[in-house]
């Protein structure tokens, strides 16, 4: 698929065919994709726990979710995906890498780090998990494991080491008919809104806007 494709096509799906598992290979590729992912220093702070068991996937649930009520529509979708990664992020690996000769902070503070880029590179793989998942005929969805209550109970029950913070998770899957998000209705912020040309509040004008041409349309896709 071309790569605008994978980009426009992607959305997060939250209803699966629980009958189809996502192939063996696919998994590995996720995985493969997910540790091409950028990261500061390379430290490369993350760790991707794959429950593709029934089993795990119940136990992932049964800690995160109050099954003890009919679960909403969201949590009927979401629980027929056939494969789970929860992406883990490391932030003791940064400090340790950049307390290396080459960094030099040895003092390992975390004053150094006004952004935690533990969480962000993490986020990255699991971007790449996203869109390598739809190009290769399947969907997905990125999701918080919940509250603190809920982290907590999830590192406990998978052995987690306690210092990992799962930044999310990505179900996948081959996607079912579901409902549309509603934040979707709040309809995509444009280009001239977000982005800034030289400074702040200068708003960026995309070259064919501003010669007057019809503005570059990647090739049609479904949403
Ligand atoms: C950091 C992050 C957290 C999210 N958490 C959830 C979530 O807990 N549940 C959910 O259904 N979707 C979640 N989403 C998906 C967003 O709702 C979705 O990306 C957004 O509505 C835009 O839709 P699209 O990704 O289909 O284009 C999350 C997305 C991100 C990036």
């Amino acid at each position: 698929m071309e790569f605008s494709d994978v980009v426009h096509r992607r959305r997060m799906v939250r209803a699966f065919d629980p009958d189809r598992p996502v192939p063996v290979e696919v998994v590995d590729l996720l995985l493969e994709h997910a540790i091409r992912a950028p990261s500061a220093g390379f430290s490369q702070g993350w760790g991707f726990l794959v429950l593709e068991d029934a089993a795990d996937r119940d136990r992932y649930w049964s800690v995160t979710a109050d099954l003890s009520r009919e679960p909403d529509s969201w949590l009927r979708g979401m629980m027929s995906a056939p494969l789970l990664v929860i992406c883990l992020s490391d932030k003791n690996t940064y400090l340790d890498r950049y307390a290396e000769p080459d960094k030099g902070w040895s003092d390992r503070s975390e004053s150094h780090w006004p952004i935690p880029y533990w969480d962000v590179d993490t986020g990255m793989a699991a971007l790449l998990m996203l869109l390598t998942a739809v190009d290769q005929g399947l969907a997905a969805c990125f999701f918080g494991v919940g509250q603190q209550t809920e982290i907590e109970r999830f590192l406990k029950a998978f052995d987690v080491p306690a210092d990992r913070r799962p930044v999310g998770v990505v179900a996948v899957g081959y996607a079912a008919p579901d409902r549309r998000s509603p934040s979707l209705r709040r309809g995509r912020r444009p280009v001239e809104e977000v982005a800034h040309r030289g400074r702040f509040g200068t708003p960026y004008r995309s070259a064919s806007a501003s010669a007057g041409a019809a503005p570059h349309k990647p090739a049609p896709h479904k949403r």
